[in-house]
């Protein structure tokens, strides 16, 4: 959305308070041996207290309140009482809601406990390649520029990045204008960052798969070659110098 009054950011300061600070709780509760059912119902209960909504509950009818995507589930993980977290899982939870008609998005990937997996380097690149992009974001910057760097930069540490998933524009709703801020580069994409805007920018860095497809339970989205996915996401606001990480309260890079 484009930011026009002080009580609109407010607003967009709110919310994104709430969704960053769910985000950060619910991966201090995460604990081995527990379903992410229970990881769930957690967060829920949290974005309930603050009177807030889930967006993937509200608007997707999504049968959770926040998405929980465990090793080779790339995204929109169905939070579910037989999924049991061991020791090494790698771990996705992405928290989304709305607050007095605002919205904002947030999410990261982390390991479980000791790196018995080594997802670890997986988990960190997804995480700097984030910063590093939002480092570069500013008013009158490429989309397609945006989506470069974070294609070149999955490829210096070896990894690749998943093309059909991506950032987008937030605030009245979940999703909206600009559509499809891309993890790699369309050259034909000539749309710029506008100034007083909030975006949802996410990495989704992974080992194997350019795809992400969905299982026949209509959302859990995995890697069309296996392998594992890491995203990290971020609302900002978009201004002349350095963006405003608006869900900073996830302490992502602390
Ligand atoms: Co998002
Ligand atoms: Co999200």
């Amino acid at each position: 959305m484009s930011i026009t009054k002080e009580s609109e950011l407010l607003g967009m300061k709110k919310i994104s308070d709430v969704v960053g600070t769910t985000l950060k709780l619910m991966r201090e509760y995460t604990k081995i041996g527990m379903s992410t059912k229970e990881l769930d119902e957690y967060g829920g209960n949290l974005l309930k207290n603050y009177g807030a909504k889930s967006a993937p509950y509200e608007t997707y009818g999504f049968p959770g309140y926040s998405c929980i995507s465990v090793n080779q589930e790339a995204a929109h993980g169905i939070p579910s009482e037989k999924k049991i977290l061991k020791e090494g899982d790698l771990i996705n939870i992405d928290v989304s809601a709305e607050l007095n008609g605002f919205w904002s998005d947030n999410g990261g990937s982390f390991v479980l406990g000791k790196d018995i997996n080594k997802h670890q380097p997986l988990v960190d690149a997804s995480k700097n390649i984030l910063h590093k992009a939002i480092s570069n974001i500013k008013r009158g910057v490429k989309i397609a520029d945006i989506g470069y760097l974070i294609e070149t930069e999955a490829k210096k540490y070896g990894f690749k990045v998943i093309q059909n998933l991506a950032g987008h524009g937030v605030g009245r709703s979940l999703h909206e204008e600009p559509e499809n801020i891309l993890n790699y580069r369309v050259r034909t994409n000539r749309e710029r960052f506008k100034k007083n805007t909030t975006v949802a920018i996410e990495t989704f860095i992974s080992t194997k798969s350019t795809i992400a497809v969905e299982l026949n339970d209509g959302w859990t989205l995995i890697g069309n070659k296996g392998g594992y996915v890491t995203q990290h996401e971020q609302t900002i606001l978009i201004t002349n110098e350095k963006a405003i990480i608006l869900t900073e309260s996830n302490g992502m890079w602390d």
